[in-house]
């Protein structure tokens, strides 16, 4: 069983999603801790299914570093095979990264390398591209730029906004979230050679 910690700062709608294909007995991953960098409404999932959660508000801190070692020794208490970054919207210090790294995934609303950073819906519509997607990479010291373990092209309607077309890519990161996840249990992914 892979013993995963969750990071969120939002909603949480993919971390739900994760909940609950984890609460199926033959999915080979739990989830054992939510964590996020500010009260965020998304950890009221993890109550939802039973799983502790914490949160270590970035704004208390003096530094992004001071931040992170806080993070860091929540996430160890936990022991976790993998940390998954599920709208984590705060990077990672890089010493929180090392510690982690290689068993740190992230999920992006686009179609990485294209439209990395905070604003990877809005980017897209920005460009005026046809298409965007969804990714899960791994987490290096970058924004954005670690190996790529699954991703889907999402189309872009006209009259999209925002709102519109984030609500269809979530459904499609949800679901390479949890098939990320699965193979990394059952060994399909492996993060020291992805
Ligand atoms: C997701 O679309 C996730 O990919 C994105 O935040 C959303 C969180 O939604 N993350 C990033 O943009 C990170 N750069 P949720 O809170 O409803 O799961």
């Amino acid at each position: 069983m892979l013993n995963v910690a969750v990071l969120i700062s939002g909603t949480g709608s993919n971390l739900r999603a994760l909940l609950e294909a984890a609460s199926d007995p033959t999915y080979p991953a739990r989830v054992v801790s939510v964590g996020a960098d500010r009260d965020a409404p998304g950890l009221a999932h993890a109550a939802d299914f039973g799983v502790a959660s914490f949160a270590v508000p970035f704004r208390a801190y003096d530094s992004r570093e001071q931040w992170g070692e806080e993070l860091a020794g929540q996430l160890r208490a936990w022991q976790p095979d993998l940390i998954v970054l599920s709208g984590l919207m705060r990077l990672l210090p890089a010493a929180v990264v090392a510690e982690f790294a290689p068993r740190i995934v992230n999920t992006h609303p686009a179609y990485l390398p294209e439209f990395p950073g905070a604003h990877g819906v809005r980017d897209a519509l920005a460009a005026g591209a046809a298409q965007t997607g969804a990714s899960v990479i791994q987490v290096d010291e970058g924004v954005d730029t670690g190996p790529i373990l699954a991703q889907e092209r999402v189309p872009i309607e006209p009259g999209d906004t925002e709102e519109t077309l984030h609500a269809r890519i979530k459904p499609v990161e949800r679901r390479l979230l949890i098939d990320v996840v699965r193979r990394i249990a059952v060994g399909d992914i492996d993060l020291d050679a992805p």
